[in-house]
């Protein structure tokens, strides 16, 4: 790991910004559904791909908030590729209509950024009666991968380009029940703890990321998939966790825009089609697995 804010060997470090990182990558052509765009890391990959010519397909839950980042967007960078569709991920069937409505369009795919999320929720339970962080973190975008793959695989072939899914996992997933992930106790109300729940989900992230990218080896398929963690950034995913929200305040507030540089990685990681290994200089690093 190099020191904090010291330059790696790509001649980044985690103050440079997503801009910079991506600067002179040509995105056009390529198309991407990015789900969680409608705020935090979501809308800021949105707006730097947007900037490098990719079509970026935002899937939010919250067709308001999307419109509004979308326009913002689109007021900065003219020229922007940048479209919203509605998409719940704790509900199976939102996903199923979500997949169906991109297919129909006809749209290629080559990266599918699988980001949105919840974190230290109370325990609720998913429009499918299962515990909320496990249905929207790890299942609806499991299904969401699993329903695109197809299209996925017709693009990587007819446009002769690697594909590439990234799973936005979290450091987090170190820290699960203490049995790793409860599959026989998904929905356990008593034994539930909001943040072991958190860790269970991105632990899963993890472990599909790592499951997909053998099969798609195996059947020799040119796409990728990998998972990350994105680095510290203050966004709303904090909205249940007081006492951590005051914290990353302190020290992160500042830093905001600087610490979404960490996602400018992926981004260069994703647009360049090539593996970045020395994302590891940032206070908490970024990882792929
Ligand atoms: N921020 C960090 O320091 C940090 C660290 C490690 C990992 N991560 C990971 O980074 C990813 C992005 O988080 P963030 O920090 O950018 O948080 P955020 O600002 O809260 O963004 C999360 C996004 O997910 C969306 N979302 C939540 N539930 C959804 C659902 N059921 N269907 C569709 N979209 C849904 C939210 O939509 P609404 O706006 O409608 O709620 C929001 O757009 C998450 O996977 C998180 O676990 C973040």
């Amino acid at each position: 790991m190099w020191p904090f804010c010291r330059k790696g060997p790509s001649g980044f470090s985690s103050s440079s910004t997503a801009e910079e990182v991506t600067q002179g990558i040509d995105g056009t052509g390529l198309t991407a559904i990015i789900t969680g765009a409608s705020s935090g890391i979501g809308t800021e990959t949105t707006r730097v791909l947007a900037l490098r010519g990719v079509h970026v397909i935002m899937a939010v839950r919250n067709m308001a908030a999307g419109r509004d980042v979308k326009e913002a967007i689109v007021k900065e960078i003219p020229t922007a590729k940048v479209d919203a569709m509605e998409l719940d991920l704790s509900s199976f069937s939102s996903i199923r209509k979500f997949a169906s409505d991109f297919k129909s369009s006809n749209l290629p795919l080559n990266i599918l950024i699988n980001n949105a999320g919840v974190m230290a929720t109370p325990f609720m339970l998913s429009k499918d009666n299962i515990e909320l962080q496990f249905a929207t973190n790890h299942l609806g975008h499991f299904l969401l991968t699993n329903l695109l793959l197809e299209t996925m695989k017709k693009t990587s072939k007819q446009s002769e380009k690697e594909g590439r899914i990234v799973n936005v996992s979290s450091m987090a997933h170190r820290f699960p029940y203490s049995e790793g992930i409860r599959f026989d106790k998904i929905n356990d109300k008593l034994g539930y703890s909001s943040i072991a729940a958190y860790g269970q989900s991105k632990l899963a992230n993890v472990l599909h990321a790592n499951e997909l990218s053998r099969r798609l080896k195996e059947e020799n398929v040119n796409i990728t998939a990998n998972s990350l963690h994105p680095g510290a950034i203050l966004t709303n995913l904090f909205r249940f966790s007081g006492i951590i929200d005051g914290i990353y305040c302190i020290i992160f507030q500042k830093k905001k825009r600087g610490i979404l540089s960490l996602l400018s990685y992926l981004l260069r990681q994703v647009l360049l089609m090539e593996f970045i290994f020395e994302l590891c200089y940032s206070r908490l690093p970024i990882t792929i697995y």
